[in-house]
């Protein structure tokens, strides 16, 4: 929509560039996003310097990650003409914004973030969390606010980070005296996260335990005839769980067909279905969908140089609008002006 007056609804939401997506990310947004970006006004981040913030220890895999990223949301879908995809560390005002907004969050309140405590345990950072990363949250609330961001498609595991961006909304809302940042307000997927093939609670290719999106089909039959299903499903003919069982939960993510997989399932709880015939059914839909996405990448992947043309042009359009942004701020806060 080239409209020069677009009223629709804005989203902004990412990823941080740490390795090329999978399944689960496919399933928990990219689908939704594709799906959203023409009711909407989507903006897409490639997160590196957020990245950063647990990984600068090795700054060249998150380097090397934002193209890879760019493949994945072009193969999914993402249409460069209805979506703007930009470049984190190319938008110097967010940074800005994020130095400004650490002066209206306290140390305790970043300290007591669920979504960081449970990721500063998961990381094993005990007393050493790099500030980067206790803070983040905060960056978040920059990119969020900076894009005037309404609507923030994300797991429900980022839910907290949204409320903490609003709670910097409301402060400078009430230190400038009027309404200059808008709220955000999460949009959770309805289907929950994806398992890993192990039957682990999530998919992480940090696991080995994801089908990524650029997966080949021998890869893909792999994972499939691992995946966990029910270990007291041993004979066909008995009866078998549902619950649990990863083969039924990619099922309920990726079938389009309700009643076949209804059907199915009563089959198996009832027994009188074999794990390999409900693999078999989910390898085919699993092949049918990637196959066009595999191909688009390497397309994409052979055209570097295009790429970054589109993230070139996506970061210059998110840079007039984060600076903006920004501007309005300096000037609303009263910093001083030297022209
Ligand atoms: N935190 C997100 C992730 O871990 C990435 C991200 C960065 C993001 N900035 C954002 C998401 C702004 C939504 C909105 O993948």
């Amino acid at each position: 929509m080239s409209s020069s007056i677009d009223t629709r609804p804005v989203i902004l939401t990412g990823d941080r560039t740490t390795g090329p997506l999978h399944l689960g990310h496919y399933a928990g947004s990219l689908k939704s996003r594709v799906a959203l970006q023409r009711s909407h006004r989507q903006f897409l981040l490639l997160a590196d310097t957020q990245a950063l913030t647990d990984n600068a220890h090795d700054p060249e895999k998150v380097r090397r990650n934002v193209l890879e990223v760019a493949f994945d949301y072009l193969a999914v879908g993402i249409d460069p003409l209805e979506t703007t995809i930009c470049l984190q560390s190319a938008l110097p005002a967010l940074a800005e914004l994020t130095l400004l907004y650490l002066n209206f969050v306290t140390v305790s309140r970043l300290e007591r973030n669920p979504t960081i405590k449970t990721e500063i345990q998961l990381r094993g950072f005990e007393r050493d969390v790099p500030a980067g990363f206790l803070c983040y949250p905060v960056a978040q609330a920059a990119d969020i606010t900076a894009f005037r961001a309404t609507v923030v498609p994300v797991g429900e595991d980022q839910a907290p980070l949204i409320e903490q961006t609003n709670e910097i909304v409301r402060r400078l809302n009430r230190q400038v005296g009027r309404d200059i940042l808008v709220e955000a307000e999460a949009m959770i997927p309805a289907v929950g996260r994806l398992p890993g093939v192990d039957g682990k609670a999530k998919m992480s290719k940090s696991q080995g335990n994801a089908i990524s999106l650029s997966a080949s089909p021998d890869e893909i039959t792999d994972a499939v005839r691992r995946m966990y299903t029910d270990p007291a499903h041993l004979r066909a003919s008995d009866p078998g769980k549902i619950e649990g069982n990863v083969v039924f939960t990619y099922l309920d993510a990726f079938s389009d067909d309700g009643q076949l997989l209804e059907d199915l399932k009563e089959r198996y709880r009832r027994g009188g279905l074999g794990d390999i015939t409900v693999k078999r059914h989910l390898e085919d839909i699993l092949q049918a969908l990637l196959a066009p996405i595999r191909e688009r990448r390497a397309r994409y992947a052979a055209e570097p140089g295009h790429v970054l043309g589109i993230l070139r042009e996506g970061s210059l359009k998110a840079r007039e609008r984060t600076e903006a942004t920004l501007a309005e701020l300096r000037a609303a806060l009263g910093l001083f002006t030297l022209t």
